[in-house]
């Protein structure tokens, strides 16, 4: 028969309600009134087990954003021939998975065939190309998508408009157009103009929100306006600047979201980078949590291995809350407390009848690896054990995992 010291039922008594608390972002965001935490994805990560088998999981994700399958290039290649194959993917993994979809983006400067760049357009022919994009997509997609970026960044760093095709073509009317083609097709969908540098004030920010006027003034649907956030550790702008400038936004009476987080160094990190990045992630989800119209928060991939920024940013990088062996980095631990849920961030606590053991959660450099967390593989010099309840389970060579 076992005995249990008066210390050690104390200390049980003590921890049980902590276990009970949420353990996920999206779990500890939606107890705190959020529709969702989330993350982007990409279809050519789909083939690594590991990789989805964590995107799927609905404790830390409830949101999901194909990151490149639904954008204008991937979906009418050429003229009226559309291809949702590959958005398809994600947006069926998002079903399978009961997690909500954030569909990007419908008109972008970015990413378009030649043949909408390099045709000979007048205003009202590439209307009519504007409309039947938006009619096809929100259509296809109707009751899948949360919200849609129907517009995305249309604007220059000074608050003038974009010089794109759509702007030099139609004028400022392109975007109320775009939106009442959306609405048009899914009077449901939320529909959101999405940009990046108007996390804070400035002409920019002031420029996006003279847009939702705009929408606004032609009798048009907006719903919200999704603020990107890629920012630089040590450069982020602080939780009251963000919560002011968020508070701006839902002043004109929409929501906010933000769409694009993810918060970038220049390599190697350090220990002291990684901790001012947990704390600027903290800033940023801080911010949203302040604001009642912040609907939810979404990272622009939730790995380093999979992230954008060195690709486009060479020497800098490290940019996730996790890292490129899909091990959780202090950033995890400053989302999950400015999300509210202190408790599991900071400890997950086993007790037995004469022992007790603390393990952070949040770090690869523990003994015992949390659910999901990484436990074996060739050259895993991590905690090969795994939290109570689950169990290091062999994915291939190089990745075994807490399930
Ligand atoms: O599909 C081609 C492939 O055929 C080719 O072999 C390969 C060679 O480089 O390129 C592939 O295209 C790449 C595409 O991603 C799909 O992987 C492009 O080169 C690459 O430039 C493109 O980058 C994407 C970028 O948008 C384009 O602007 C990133 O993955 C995507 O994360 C990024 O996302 C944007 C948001 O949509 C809007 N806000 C900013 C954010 C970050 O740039």
């Amino acid at each position: 028969m076992v005995h249990f010291s008066t210390a050690a039922l104390v200390l049980v008594a003590s921890v049980l309600p902590q276990l009970s608390q949420a353990s996920g972002l999206d779990t500890a965001a939606v107890a705190a009134g959020k529709v969702y935490f989330g993350t982007a994805t990409d279809n050519p990560e789909l083939t690594d087990t590991a990789y989805v088998a964590q995107l799927s999981n609905t404790n830390d994700f409830g949101q999901i954003t194909p990151g490149n399958s639904q954008k204008w290039d991937a979906t009418e290649p050429q003229q009226n021939t559309f291809t949702y194959t590959q958005g398809d993917v994600i947006a069926d993994l998002a079903k399978a998975n009961g997690q909500k979809l954030r569909c990007h983006n419908l008109v972008w400067h970015s990413q378009l065939p030649s043949w909408v760049t390099s045709g000979t357009w007048t205003n009202t022919t590439l209307i009519a190309v504007m409309k039947n994009h938006i009619t096809n997509l929100v259509t296809h997609y109707k009751g899948q998508c949360y919200a849609w970026d129907v517009v995305n960044e249309g604007l220059n760093e000074d608050g003038t408009y974009r010089e794109s095709v759509w702007y030099e073509t139609i004028g400022e009317a392109y975007i109320p157009i775009a939106f009442a083609a959306a609405a048009a097709a899914d009077p449901n969908v939320k529909l959101y103009y999405n940009d990046y540098n108007i996390e804070y004030s400035g002409s920019k920010a002031t420029a996006a929100r003279n847009i939702v006027k705009l929408v606004q003034s032609y009798g048009v649907k907006i719903d919200g306006v999704g603020l990107q956030s890629h920012f630089i550790v040590g450069s982020t702008p602080s939780k009251s600047a963000q919560a002011a400038n968020l508070a701006a936004f839902t002043a004109l009476a929409v929501d906010v979201a933000i769409t694009e987080l993810d918060i970038r160094m220049t390599l190697p990190s350090t220990a002291a980078l990684l901790s001012q990045q947990s704390t600027d992630y903290a800033s940023t989800v801080g911010a949203c949590m302040e604001t009642d119209g912040c609907v939810g928060i979404t990272i622009w991939d939730w790995t380093d291995k999979n992230s954008w920024v060195p690709n486009t940013f060479p020497g800098q990088g490290a940019a996730c809350p996790w890292d490129d062996n899909l091990v959780k980095k202090p950033a995890y631990t400053g989302i999950l407390t400015a999300l509210g849920d202190t408790a599991s961030a900071t400890s997950t606590t086993t007790t037995t009848s004469s022992t007790t053991t603390t393990s952070s959660s949040s770090s690869g450099s523990t003994s015992v690896a949390a659910h999901w967390g990484q436990c074996g593989g060739l050259s895993w010099t991590g905690p090969t054990a795994c939290a109570s309840g689950y169990t290091c389970t062999y994915t291939n060579p190089y990745y075994s995992q807490c399930l």
